[in-house]
């Protein structure tokens, strides 16, 4: 299997710079909200946002090169990754992400609220500071869906009423808004023309797509050491996800289940077996399997590079995190 670090390998050298600029970014704050943020960035994610921002960059440029402004587009693309998680683990009460403590459990909610507005406003910041109002309108959008997929989600909790539809909604605006919209607003800052843009969305819009069901999958098949976050939580909280709504499809009884928030002892157990042993999983993963082919093929027509081969081999890696 390949991993997320020998698939980004031909922007390592490029992460690693990011990963400096970031912390010198964030290093103006105040110096709880600085040690909160960087709690986060030295655990160290995948960093698959940024990567991806920066293999479409390169790969986009005649000769390769990379631009201070699209360097500084994929720093943002983190921070507005990392502030909503640190948001999204308050929501959720998590206790646990990227194999560390969350930074409402190593400091307090006062903080963790404080240092997510704090990113979101650095962030926005140096997003203005980027002088193109396309590239601002792309991200500042993406910011909006996050917190409109937050408050749908919590809308949704427990409700068996909800259509797939909805989910996929959902979805979008807390996951694939951001890899669609960075991968577009690369192409802006790279001249490209609208077609191609629409090809760049469409790429990020798939993937995300993609990665938030792989996700979603892991969920209940992973274990909380593999995830580096808390596993089996999202039926727990009453957030329906692709296999717990196919499951609820099968089979009425777990709608009972659902509706009494899993009041009764055994409740969530009974819940959990009923989404493992149907053919839940198997469906959503060929959900996840549709996802990434359309990824894949909308970038077909980029010019032969290291940094095309990276990108049309993502998808595949997305899909890998589940074997
Ligand atoms: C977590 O994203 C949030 C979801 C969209 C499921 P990642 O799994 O990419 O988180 P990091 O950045 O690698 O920690
Ligand atoms: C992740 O959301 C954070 C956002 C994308 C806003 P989830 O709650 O769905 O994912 P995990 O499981 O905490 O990573
Ligand atoms: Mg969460
Ligand atoms: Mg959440």
């Amino acid at each position: 299997m390949t991993t997320v670090t020998e698939l980004l390998e031909p922007v390592e050298a490029d992460l690693e710079i990011l990963l400096s600029d970031l912390r010198s970014l964030i290093g103006a704050g105040h110096p709880i909200l600085q040690a909160a943020a960087e709690h986060l960035f030295s655990a160290g994610g995948k960093r698959l946002r940024p990567g991806i921002v920066l293999l479409i960059s390169r790969a986009l440029a005649s000769d390769g090169g990379l631009t201070s402004r699209h360097r500084r587009l994929a720093e943002i693309t983190e921070m507005i990754h990392t502030a909503s998680l640190v948001h999204d683990d308050v929501v959720d009460e998590a206790a646990t992400r990227r194999g560390v403590e969350t930074v409402h459990s190593r400091f307090n909610h006062r903080v963790a609220v404080l240092a997510g507005d704090f990113l979101f406003a650095q962030a926005s910041w140096h997003l203005a500071n980027l002088d193109n109002l396309d590239v601002v309108k792309l991200l500042s959008r993406v910011i909006m869906d996050l917190a409109d997929g937050e408050v749908k989600q919590g809308l949704f909790r427990y409700d068996t009423g909800q259509t797939f539809e909805t989910y996929l909604e959902k979805s979008y605006c807390k996951t694939a808004s951001l890899v669609a919209n960075s991968a577009r607003a690369a192409g802006v800052l790279s001249g490209y023309t609208e077609p191609q843009l629409e090809s760049l969305y469409r790429y990020g819009r798939q993937l995300g797509l993609a990665f938030q069901v792989v996700d979603d999958i892991l969920d209940f098949t992973g274990s909380d050491q593999q995830l580096g976050k808390p596993a089996a939580s999202d039926l727990s909280s009453g957030y329906l996800t692709a296999p717990a709504l196919y499951a609820l499809e099968r089979n009425a009884a777990m709608g009972v289940l659902i509706e009494r928030e899993f009041s009764n002892e055994g409740d969530l157990d009974e819940a959990l077996g009923m989404v493992r042993d149907s053919d839940a999983i198997a469906r959503t993963r060929q959900l996840a399997e549709t996802f990434a082919q359309e990824s894949r093929e909308a970038l077909t027509w980029l010019p032969d590079s290291p940094y095309r081969t990276a990108l049309l081999e993502l998808p595949d890696f997305v899909l890998s995190r589940l074997y």
